[in-house]
């Protein structure tokens, strides 16, 4: 007989052990436990899933893997499944509202039902957009052993030589709205632009923050990129099983993990991918549960040292499937390494220093042509830019990676909600040369902070994606490009001088210096000032609860 190593259960036998918690292992027999299964640490797979969407959609059969991961390394798992808001299905609507809010409902799902059930450690399986900063913040807040694992990407649409992702099904409607392409183009876009479950295929928000998820340690190494189809998946499902409990045995936290220096790494590689500008609200959201001191300074301080090499749409044309067949993510974080970016003595999920992972680890090839070289580079200037000035004085940011243009400068044409703006664009009122400020849309204001691509897509649709501007209180998708400037602090909601600007006023947008500046006497905005009123509160009871809660979003937008 093989005798098993006794593993620390140093949660689950003051739930489960003795006499008087005799009722609690009742409950668990129901479920068919036995005593044996008692013995062994007890591992909760919080899987965001549901059947809502594609993005999650095959998560719970993922967690199956893991909980066989688990069960090999002497555990026993259990799924606990925690909610799943699908972006791209709630765009435009007011079913976005509710999207940054899930963040927090996922971080505090995984908290309630951890800390509840007495598991000792636990596994996170993410997808769409937020349900993966979602459990990094739980595994952040929480600090027990835990593994983040990603559900994967959807495989690449075709028509034809043509490749598809939800992005050019987003930016088909304006296309189509303008008369740029025929109604039976849009139909072969719309049935194929998604082929299978999966999140969106380019590097949008769930591609940018996996990737990260590397960067920043909390996956193991390689684990990102292979699409949700693929065999790949189960296996690293497996082997973040076995992890965990590796992690349960050496005392291994994920606060070990998350140190400056981590998210200093994962901020390079956000920079060197032009990755989603979302990317920026989770990251510091992450750090503000890990107790890390970091501000949005730390992304323009690094940034300004981080060229894109990552040819990956919105800002090239390749798909996180494309990245994954050149290497994956690792092929990125080693040329950040050798280039002296990336801290290598950074800890990771593996139980190693990433530098030492990534020593180790045998790329095929160079990565080309989906990533470039540091010597020549895919864009000269990082992707993201952080912007300060009278008009955002706690800070904007700017998404660069996607549009050519560093400096814009026009007069406002202003909206206080993304259906009137989207309204100006079918009815092509929106003028070239314009700064088109979309308001109210902020962590409190709308609440939820909505993303924004169905505007966006519409504008870059109808041919203005280079000649305006965009100016918001509010986020942007990760399929957003253009000149786009979210995130707007303060919002319009608590009297920011967004919420100050009228038809007219001449807005200058420079990404070089790092500004934001509405050419208005200070005088006049004072003025305005005394006749503006702030919006009502809203109604709906977890709306009203957020908006009560809710940081800035140059803090986070984080409610904790
Ligand atoms: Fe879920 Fe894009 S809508 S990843």
């Amino acid at each position: 007989m093989v005798l098993r190593k006794q593993l620390p259960r140093p949660r689950s036998s003051a739930w489960y052990d003795g006499v008087e918690n005799l009722p609690h292992r009742v409950y668990l027999r129901a479920i068919g436990f036995s005593d044996e299964d008692f013995e062994k640490p007890l591992v909760a797979v919080a899987t965001s899933w549901n059947e809502a969407g594609p993005c999650n959609f095959h998560t719970y059969a993922l967690a199956g893997s893991v909980k066989k991961g688990v069960a090999r390394a002497g555990g026993t798992a259990l799924a606990v499944p925690t909610l799943v808001v699908n972006d791209g299905i709630n765009m435009g609507t007011d079913g976005m509202k509710y999207s940054l809010i899930s963040r927090e409902l996922v971080a505090d799902s995984v908290e309630a039902q951890v800390n509840s059930h007495g598991f000792d450690a636990w596994v996170g399986i993410g997808g769409c957009d937020k349900t993966q900063p979602g459990i990094m913040m739980a595994m952040a807040r929480l600090d027990l052993p835990s593994v983040y694992l990603y559900g994967g990407s959807a495989e690449p649409g075709y028509v034809g030589d043509r490749v598809l992702t939800v992005q050019e099904a987003f930016e088909a409607v304006g296309a189509y709205l303008s008369g740029k392409i025929t109604g039976r183009d849009l139909r072969l876009i719309e049935e194929n632009a998604m082929p299978t479950y999966g999140t969106c295929q380019g590097l949008f928000t769930a591609n940018t923050m996996a990737i990260l998820s590397e960067a920043l340690g909390l996956a193991p190494l390689g684990s990102s990129t292979a699409p949700a189809t693929s065999g790949e998946r189960a296996k690293h499902a497996q082997r973040a099983g076995e992890l965990v409990l590796d992690h349960l045995e050496r005392g291994i936290r994920p606060r070990h993990i998350l140190t400056h220096d981590a998210f200093h790494n994962a901020i390079a590689t956000l920079m060197a991918i032009a990755g989603s500008t979302n990317a920026v609200l989770h990251l510091l959201a992450i750090a503000h549960e890990a107790g890390v001191k970091l501000e949005l300074e730390d992304f323009d301080r690094i940034g300004r040292k981080v060229p894109v090499i990552a040819a990956l749409k919105p800002s090239g044309p390749y798909t996180m499937y494309d990245l994954h067949r050149v290497g994956g993510a690792p092929v990125i974080l080693k040329k950040l390494l050798d280039k002296g970016i990336l801290v290598g003595e950074a800890y990771t999920v593996e139980g190693e220093e990433i530098g030492r992972l990534l020593e180790k680890r045998e790329l095929n090839g160079s990565g080309e042509p989906v990533v470039y070289s540091f010597s020549n580079p895919y864009k000269k200037h990082a992707g993201i830019r952080i912007l300060k000035g009278n008009l955002a004085p706690e800070g904007a940011v700017m998404k660069i990676g996607a549009s050519e243009k560093l400096r814009f400068m026009g007069p406002a044409q202003v909206f206080n909600s993304e259906k009137d703006a989207f309204k100006a664009v079918e009815e092509g009122r929106i003028e070239k040369g314009s700064v088109v400020v979309i308001r109210y849309m902020g962590p409190k204001g709308a609440p939820g902070m909505p993303e924004m691509l169905k505007i966006t897509a519409a504008i870059v649709g109808a041919g203005l994606g280079e000649h305006v501007a965009l100016v918001t209180d509010g986020r942007f998708s990760g399929a957003t490009r253009g000149i786009m400037v979210g995130h707007v602090a303060p919002e319009a909601a608590v009297g920011g001088p967004i919420a100050l600007l009228e038809d007219g006023d001449v807005i200058e947008i420079n990404a070089k210096e790092g500004t934001i500046r509405v050419k208005v006497d200070k005088d006049i905005m004072n003025v305005r000032r005394k006749t503006w009123t702030p919006p009502p509160e809203p109604t709906v009871g977890l709306l009203r609860k957020y908006a009560r809660l809710v940081q800035q979003a140059s803090r986070g937008a984080v409610t904790t």
